[in-house]
């Protein structure tokens, strides 16, 4: 009974959400989950700069760019195109995380990034494991990206859908971030897999191991030029 109770309570505050959402212009409910976890791990800071995988419809970028304001800069990307009206520090394209690498966008910001959040979630099948074995593959590519494009001491947010692989997610966040939580945000439907790995403060280690990696593939390049 009271399990039924809190199923139901949690259904309830989804559709509160959704309907929040649509009445406050914002593009998905799926801005609260990133509101509650900026409120409580404190993330996203005035003039950051913050690249957001797997951006669409927005609602992230909507929530990112006020909480940097103009003097910071939002940069998503999504294999869909985002069709929102967005202030001027907010940039986004089409592409595929698997085939994207975020070389170009730090160049174009003049620097890492401060943040990266990745809300990415697979087509789903209706195939349970198949479904949470590719979320945890999108979460895997996206610690990837984030050791690439973050600055020492940056943060990272990204959401998977929990299974046998947990554990080895877990372990691979403790490794790069000085602290690593699982969070499930109060607005996760009922039932929901879903959980969110929250790292706070990329190791220099790991910043500057990547920095030596990127230097010796350029070193690569040029001689075979
Ligand atoms: C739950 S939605 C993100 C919602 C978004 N945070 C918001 O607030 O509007 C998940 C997104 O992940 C994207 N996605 C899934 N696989 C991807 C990939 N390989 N590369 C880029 N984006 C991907 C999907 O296209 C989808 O739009």
């Amino acid at each position: 009974m009271a399990r039924r109770r809190k199923l139901n309570d949690r259904a309830a505050r989804h559709d509160t959400a959704y309907r929040r959402a649509k009445q406050e212009n914002f593009a998905a409910r799926a801005i609260y989950k990133l509101e509650e976890i900026d409120k409580r791990f404190r993330v996203i800071k005035p003039r950051a700069s913050v690249l957001d995988l797997g951006c669409w419809p927005g609602s992230w970028m909507q929530y990112a760019a006020t909480r940097v304001g103009p003097e910071g800069h939002v940069f998503g990307i999504d294999l869909r195109p985002v069709e929102l009206a967005l202030p001027g520090w907010v940039a986004h394209e089409v592409a595929d995380v698997n085939d994207w690498s975020p070389e170009g966008a730090i160049a174009a910001a003049g620097r890492r990034f401060d943040v990266v959040l990745s809300d990415m979630a697979p087509q789903t099948t209706g195939d349970r494991a198949s479904d949470q074995w590719r979320s945890e593959a999108l979460l895997l590519r996206a610690l990837e990206l984030a050791r690439a494009a973050l600055r020492p001491g940056g943060h990272f947010v990204g959401k998977v859908f929990q299974a046998g692989r947990f554990p080895e997610l877990l372990g691979e966040l403790r490794a790069s971030f000085q602290e690593a939580k699982a969070y499930q945000a109060k607005h996760t439907r009922a039932g929901s897999s879903e959980q969110y790995l929250i790292g706070r403060g990329l190791r220099i280690n790991i910043a500057a191991e990547q920095a030596r990696d990127r230097a010796s593939a350029h070193d690569r390049a040029d001689e075979s030029d």
